[in-house]
């Protein structure tokens, strides 16, 4: 099938890639002549496993296109996906300019029927505003071309994309009941279908209600975590272990183990910015989501926990004092620093006189840029970019662990030990049991494990 992805961002990217893998003709479009010449270099902006392979492969055998030229891409696909970002206004709410502005451009350059596929995140019933900025160009052209207006939200995480997009637990598409949409069905169901072979993985539903599933599951999602992160506050006081905790409720079907891990933080451009935005569409509606308010506060309050526990270790005049700190990726396998945890223990312990070398194994480049923007050139001074977790122990008073990546996960304790200038490690991911901490000779800090 012929394709068009309207934004090259992380969704768009992937999307785009995999659809050509598919065997798909896909022609990627962005108003970012830089990194359309990035792309058809062969380079990709960001950081994902597996994707520049997928991207590499399918635009060699000439089904993946990179372009900023709209009339012609907006030509080539019968399906049009709009994949722009959907940033937080002041408020909160999702901005939707780059989505409406992709509408009016298929509304004006579109020639005979379009399915017009809502795949970025975007509040219920942009679908419908969709519409109307697509009839809308179409009427001040005196165009009677038909089109419709599909949401198909994406679940893809980052880190795991091009996986879970080759192997999606569930699609969700939202389709109009009138025979455009009947007509927009059968197209996406011809483009799913190598998903569907053994087991049917869509779940076709009315547009609304894809729309809300989307921001329902990122809610429920980083519900859970904030739950488990007041949870493991309390189970430090009570001296229980909250992993222990963990175990015992996972193992009860109707809740699970997954995603229930206590941490320093949810971070990401998706659970913050869903949290809030769906918290907004409620305020629209004058109802109060307080579960979601709740969540967001704890969340923020989470991200502190780590500054925290070294204060209540150190004492809040750190000057003078070193610390290294593994991990400033928002999660592992990405490059990806937005809302990460790590910028706030970071500011925080330079507030409080310290100085910091820090370590990521990808996010480096990313740290540098965001860094910069958080902190005053001042406090820049006193952070070291290490080049080797190793490296980032030296003279340190204690080892702090906010991202976990797997290449943290078995390190050699008695170097750490021999770098140090105490063996202290704060851990913010709960990646080492406190027992054998307590035999290798740490004084070990976790998050909800009673110390
Ligand atoms: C999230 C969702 O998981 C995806 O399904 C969704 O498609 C995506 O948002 C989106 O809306 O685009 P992502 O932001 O890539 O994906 O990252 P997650 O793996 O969900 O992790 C989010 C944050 O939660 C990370 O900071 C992670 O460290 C934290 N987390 C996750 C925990 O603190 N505890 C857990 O048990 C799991």
């Amino acid at each position: 099938m012929n394709i068009t992805i309207i934004g090259t961002g992380y969704v768009g990217l992937v999307t785009g890639a995999c659809l050509a893998e598919l065997g798909n003709h896909v022609v990627c479009l962005d108003i970012d002549q830089f990194k359309i010449k990035l792309l058809n270099s062969g380079a990709i902006p960001i950081h994902e496993p597996g994707l520049e392979e997928v991207v590499a492969r399918n635009r060699d055998a000439g089904r993946l296109h990179f372009s900023t030229d709209v009339v012609a891409s907006v030509a080539h696909g019968e399906l049009q996906f709009i994949a722009v970002g959907t940033p937080p206004n002041e408020d909160g709410s999702a901005d939707l300019q780059y989505v409406l502005a992709a509408a009016r451009n298929i509304g004006r350059h579109m020639v005979g029927f379009k399915v017009i596929v809502d795949k970025s995140t975007v509040p219920v019933g942009t679908a419908d505003r969709v519409k109307a900025c697509v009839q809308a160009e179409l009427d001040a052209r005196g165009e009677r071309a038909a089109f419709s207006v599909v949401s198909n939200p994406e679940f893809l995480k980052e880190g795991a994309a091009v996986e879970d997009f080759m192997r999606p637990d569930r699609i969700v598409i939202g389709c109009d009941a009138t025979p455009e949409g009947e007509r927009a069905r059968n197209l996406m169901r011809k483009l799913y279908s190598p998903f569907n072979r053994n087991h049917e993985r869509t779940f076709w539903m009315d547009v609304r209600s894809a729309e809300f599933t989307k921001y329902a599951a990122n809610a429920m999602l980083a519900t859970r975590i904030s739950f488990m992160n007041e949870l493991a506050n309390l189970a430090d006081q009570v001296g229980a272990d909250i992993e222990a905790v963990r175990y015992g409720i996972g193992s009860d079907p109707r809740i699970g183990h997954s995603f229930l891990y206590a941490g320093a933080g949810y971070g990401g451009s998706c659970f913050p910015k869903d949290v809030q935005a769906l918290e907004r569409t409620a305020r629209e509606y004058d109802q109060e989501l307080l579960i979601l308010r709740a969540v967001e506060q704890v969340n923020h309050k989470q991200k502190l926990v780590l500054g925290l526990k070294i204060a209540k270790r150190f004492g809040h005049d750190l000057r003078g004092k070193h610390f290294a700190v593994w991990g400033l990726a928002f999660k592992p396998n990405t490059d990806d620093m937005r809302e990460a945890p790590a910028r706030v223990l970071i500011k925080q312990l330079l507030d409080d006189g310290a100085s910091v070398a820090v370590y990521d194994p990808v996010a480096m480049k990313e740290a540098r840029r965001v860094l910069a923007l958080d902190l005053s050139a001042g406090d820049m001074a006193r952070v070291r970019f290490a080049v080797s977790p190793m490296d980032a122990l030296t003279d340190a008073e204690a080892l702090v662990i906010v991202t976990e990546w797997k290449a943290f996960r078995s390190p050699d304790f008695e170097r750490i030990k021999l770098a140090l200038k105490q063996a202290i490690v704060f851990d913010g991911r709960n990646l080492f049991r406190p027992d054998l901490m307590a035999e290798a000779g740490f004084e070990y800090h976790g998050i909800g494990r009673s110390i």
